[in-house]
């Protein structure tokens, strides 16, 4: 199944805060690394798990278990909205190694909702991805999944493992594009929205998140 909500309480409570209008910037900001955290978390724990053995300082063996790949993570940063929820993401992947991807929707209002957007790609770069890498790409919206699909794109002749979408709001149609295309892509997202206006944004949504984030 590629599609993950963190519907959590206190995801949802986050949320909403982000979805709320009066939320200042701050705030907001603060909220998408708090997000990256628990996002990441429920990531890791979909990761396998192996048994080990460990020896207190009690001088005395412990059985637990260790999560094989934690530490062969690269996060992809799609900037800009996708800064803060990096910050967070890394808490949970404090050695990740990290790609970045400069990338902007062309803006406008259509006739009716968007099935697709263009996308310019101003700069990426990607460290050295190896077979047992999982890929998580960040990006706190996928409207109507074009920046992803283009990021995918871009990634193409890479061979992770695993690769992952750590993504706060998505709209149902995004979702299902992505997966069409790219059915072994894990979506994790905090809540799937309904619709997308005629401006290609997710409704009922929280606006334009690298806005609000940034200014
Ligand atoms: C927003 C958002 C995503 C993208 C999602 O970024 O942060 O990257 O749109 O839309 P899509 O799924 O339809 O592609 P935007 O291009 O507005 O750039 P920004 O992060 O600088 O605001």
């Amino acid at each position: 199944m590629p599609l993950f909500k963190v519907d959590t309480p206190l995801a949802r409570h986050i949320l909403t805060q982000l979805r709320d209008r009066n939320t200042n910037q701050v705030l907001f900001r603060k909220n998408l690394v708090r997000l990256g955290r628990l996002i990441g978390y429920e990531i890791a724990n979909t990761m396998e798990v192996e048994e080990v053995t460990v020896e207190t300082p009690l001088s005395t063996l412990a059985r637990g278990v260790r999560i094989v790949g934690l530490e062969r993570v690269v996060i992809v940063n799609v900037m800009r909205a996708a800064t803060p929820l990096v910050e967070g993401l890394l808490k949970a992947f404090p050695s990740a190694r990290q790609g970045v991807v400069v990338a902007k929707r062309k803006e406008g209002e259509f006739d009716s909702p968007p099935k697709e957007m263009e996308v310019d790609i101003h700069y990426y770069k990607f460290p050295d991805v190896k077979e047992e890498d999982n890929v998580i790409i960040a990006d706190p919206m996928v409207a109507t999944g074009s920046t992803i699909l283009k990021v995918l794109e871009l990634m193409r002749t890479s061979k992770a493992k695993k690769y992952y979408v750590a993504s706060v709001l998505s709209s149902r149609y995004g979702v299902d594009r992505i997966t069409k295309q790219y059915p072994y892509v894990n979506i994790f997202t905090v809540e799937v929205d309904p619709e997308i206006n005629s401006m290609g944004y997710i409704v009922p949504g929280l606006g334009d998140a690298g806005d609000r984030a940034f200014g």
